[in-house]
């Protein structure tokens, strides 16, 4: 198929963009390069040894998106968004603006030409505060911050669209904590400033860069008190959008479906197995809760499996083996080769 990706130089979409061309696919992606650098797709490139287009385009740009997309493509795979979560609530306007209506110019450009199938890059954020593990597609959807509402609101932009025109055929994928990178360490997670999410605190920790991880609470109801999530190997996230786009068809209308492993481990378990990659202690202290943070959330994966005929292989080992690879062939991620906006 040719594919069309958003947010294609970004953690997800880089990995993403590498697995569609390994699969066969036809790629063109497009990035404004606001959390991102166009070297993650050079390097896609010599990994894949196949060619891809990137194109440097704003979803808020309609006119641009139009000659684009009006090139005539099968599907489209949507990772662009900004995803800082402390951020959304400093700036909810600016998360409304480029995560929901930058969608609502990519899918009326999309209603311009025949394209009707969408793979969308939604998040297990859209279960609010989980009720009961392991999460499943009919759990309560609620935000719970102005990034979670964009979330749910794209969600709700495509149900409603798939109503409408049954000519949609669209996936939500909702993903659980994505961490690791691909297995050769040129591509990976490549975040700026102090990392909010814990893997790459961890492994920035374990190479000197931070002193010791902040342990976010010890007192929780878990087996050893500290929170506890359900990682998933960022490749084998990828592999779930390319079943996804082949199964796109037996979609009725716009459909989620939780990508996760249907595992959780906690906080120590990873600073442990990040422990074992590294071949050194991770220094950590047990700090005070972070407020906003679930005790436990991991996922029912039984759908995924079922429809899409997929589920992750990656354990934690390899997703800290892998992650470690990158840090340290990469220690100022994308480095000198970065020029984002
Ligand atoms: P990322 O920041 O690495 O990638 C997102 C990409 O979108 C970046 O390259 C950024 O430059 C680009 N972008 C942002 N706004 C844009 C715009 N207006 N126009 C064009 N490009 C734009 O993040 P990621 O981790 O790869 O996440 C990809 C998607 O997956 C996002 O939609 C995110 O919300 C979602 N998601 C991520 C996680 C996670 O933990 N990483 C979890 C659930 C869902
Ligand atoms: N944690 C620490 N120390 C840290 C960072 C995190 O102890 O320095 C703990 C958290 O308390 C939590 C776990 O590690 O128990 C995972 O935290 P992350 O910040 O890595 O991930 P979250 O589960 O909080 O959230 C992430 C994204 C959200 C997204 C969600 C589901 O940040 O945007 O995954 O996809 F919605």
């Amino acid at each position: 198929m040719k594919v069309l990706v958003t947010g294609a130089s970004g953690f997800i979409g880089s990995h993403a963009c590498l697995e569609l061309l390994n699969a066969g696919h036809e790629v063109v992606g497009f990035d404004n390069f606001s959390n991102s650098s166009p070297e993650s797709i050079e390097r896609v490139k010599t990994l894949s040894g196949k060619p891809m287009r990137l194109v440097k385009l704003d979803l808020r740009d309609p006119d641009g998106l139009d000659a684009l997309i009006g090139e005539g493509f099968d599907a489209v795979m949507h990772f662009a968004g900004l995803k800082a979560v402390g951020e959304s609530v400093e700036k909810p306007s600016l998360y409304h603006d480029n995560n929901v209506l930058g969608t609502h110019h990519l899918l009326a450009a999309m209603e311009r030409t025949p394209c009707r199938k969408l793979v969308f890059s939604s998040s297990c954020t859209v279960y609010g505060a989980v009720e009961k593990n392991p999460v499943d597609e009919r759990h309560p959807r609620s935000a719970v911050n102005p990034y979670g509402k964009t979330k749910l609101d794209v969600e709700d932009m495509c149900y409603e669209l798939a109503a409408e025109d049954k000519r949609w055929k669209i996936a939500l994928l909702r993903y659980f904590n994505p961490v690791g990178a691909h297995e050769s360490g040129r591509i990976g997670e490549d975040p700026q400033g102090v990392p909010n999410n814990l893997m790459p605190y961890v492994m920035q920790t374990a190479v000197g860069r931070r002193e010791f991880v902040n342990v976010w609470g010890g007192d929780y109801p878990t087996h050893d008190g500290t929170g506890v999530r359900d990682y998933i190997h960022v490749v084998d996230l990828a592999l779930g959008h390319v079943a996804a786009l082949d199964k796109l068809d037996s979609f009725k209308g716009a459909q989620a479906v939780n990508l996760g492993t249907g595992r959780g481990y906690s906080v120590l378990e990873l600073i442990a197995a990040a422990a074992k990659a590294a071949g050194k202690s991770i220094p950590h202290k047990i700090m005070p809760r972070r407020p906003g943070d679930a005790p436990a959330v991991w996922a029912d994966a039984s759908l995924a499996k079922k429809k899409l005929g997929w589920t992750a292989t990656r354990d934690l080992d390899q997703m800290c083996a892998d992650a470690w690879r990158w840090q340290t062939g990469n220690p100022a991620g994308y480095g000198a080769a970065d020029v984002r906006a």
